[in-house]
């Protein structure tokens, strides 16, 4: 099994360049299956969870090429509507192609995720929206079997904005008849960015950005193409490594999908230095702590939950986290724990006492971010981290490894 090997304590400097949205390209390639011809993709970054989706793909009959990170998509193949639980347990994102594939098929069979690494992660919004689209759900053999002979606009209020249900709901009622409103919808930027590449594709979605997304169902989509956002957690990442370590810039950003985690960052004390597309960061000499709580968008993101905790634990006091969005995702605070980190978990609440300064130790990542956090912990501890099970961060970080070696990390690969 392959494992992170870092030796920490040294100072980073240096340019880093941002690779496009794993979470904006998830939905963006599932939303492929509904147009009936050839989706061009571009600034695809090369991740374990972009080649699974791009595997699923194939497998429902769509035609891919993926190649220096542009991906061709013909959606004109597809007819085997069917998302198998070999994949889909392996990324809970692949829950994506049931609104294009009931849409597009009036039936389809995808797998039920189950629970994830941080609790049961259900799925209840996204069955609950389709119901009111029309579709009929049934469970069949751990399997959601999805079937409508037209879909039809509803009003739908989710509980909570859920990103992946405001996707697939969106996916679904773009071909549905009449008109969908969706209250409390996700504002993310990928939501907002598979709006837009739907619209492109003669989709009729209003109200995009905002709580409240309007859809006028269309007949048909026609082929079109776009460039993916800039991956804003991989830059916040970056961000939160240059505060704790030294000087970093980072090109081809979107600082505007970044102004909660820029803002922070001020706070504790970081020098940060903005234009269009580029962010240059500065470690502040003594690192204020700060207490923040994540939310949804514009808020601090869940997704650089665990690399904060890692850069409050050199914080000259105590800093509190609070993840609103997720009440369990703390795995790995007791990996922290192994390097020497003082943090208390109550609740969804973390209490993080700096400067016990980290000392390297053997840890285990447990999901992408968590490993994130952990890479960030190895490369502030004094001494050897090793960091076992590193397929996590490869599902979405590209490379992260070189892009810290080229900042002057001591950090490599060892099968
Ligand atoms: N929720 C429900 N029922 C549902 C859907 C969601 O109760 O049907 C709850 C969840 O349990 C959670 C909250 O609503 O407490 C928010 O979940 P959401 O649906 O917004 O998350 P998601 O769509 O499953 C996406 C990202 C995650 C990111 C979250 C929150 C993708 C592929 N995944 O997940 O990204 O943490 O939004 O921003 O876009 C990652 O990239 O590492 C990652 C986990």
């Amino acid at each position: 099994m392959e494992k992170i090997i870092i030796n920490g304590g040294y100072p980073l400097s240096g340019e880093v360049k941002i690779g496009g949205a794993k979470n904006a390209v998830l939905p963006i390639m599932a939303a492929s299956l509904i147009i009936d011809g050839l989706t061009v993709v571009r600034k695809v970054p090369n991740l374990r969870d972009t080649r699974t989706m791009a595997k699923l793909l194939e497998i429902v009959g769509a035609g891919v090429k993926l190649k220096n990170h542009k991906l061709e998509i013909d959606g004109s193949t597809v007819d085997n509507p069917v998302a198998p639980y070999e994949l889909v347990k392996t990324m809970r994102a692949s829950f994506y192609v049931l609104g294009p594939l009931v849409a597009r098929f009036g039936s389809a069979r995808v797998s039920l995720p189950g629970g994830c690494a941080w609790g049961p992660r259900p799925v209840d919004y996204h069955l609950k929206g389709l119901e009111q689209l029309g579709v009929k759900i049934t469970l069949d053999g751990g399997n959601i079997l999805a079937e409508a002979k037209k879909l039809m606009g509803a009003k739908i209020r989710f509980d909570y904005p859920s990103v992946g249900a405001t996707g697939n709901i969106v996916m679904a009622a773009v071909l549905a008849k009449g008109e969908t409103l969706i209250e409390n919808a996700a504002k993310e930027p990928e939501i907002v960015q598979l709006c837009e590449f739907l619209n492109s594709a003669g989709g009729q979605i209003e109200g995009v950005a905002t709580s409240t997304i309007q859809i006028q169902g269309v007949d048909e989509l026609r082929p079109t193409s776009v460039t993916v956002i800039p991956d804003r957690i991989e830059a916040g990442t970056f961000l939160i490594a240059g505060a704790a370590l030294g000087e970093i810039k980072l090109i081809d950003v979107e600082p505007n999908h970044l102004k909660a985690v820029i803002e922070n960052l001020q706070l504790v004390g970081a020098k940060l230095e903005i234009s269009e597309n580029s962010i240059t960061i500065k470690k502040p000499k003594k690192l204020k702590p700060i207490d923040i709580i994540i939310n949804v968008y514009p808020g601090y993101p869940t997704d650089l939950q665990a690399q904060w905790t890692a850069l409050m634990t050199a914080a000259s006091g105590s800093a509190i986290i609070t993840d609103t969005v997720y009440q369990d995702r703390f795995n790995h605070i007791p990996e922290l724990h192994r390097m020497g980190a003082d943090i208390k978990l109550e609740g969804n609440t973390a209490i993080i006492r700096g400067r016990p300064e980290l000392v390297g130790a053997p840890v285990m990542s447990t999901d992408i971010r968590a490993s994130a956090a952990l890479i960030l912990a190895g490369l502030m501890a004094e001494g050897r981290t090793e960091i076992s099970r590193v397929y996590h961060i490869d599902r979405g970080y590209e490379n992260i490894e070189a892009k810290f070696r080229k900042l002057g990390a001591k950090i490599r690969r060892e099968k």
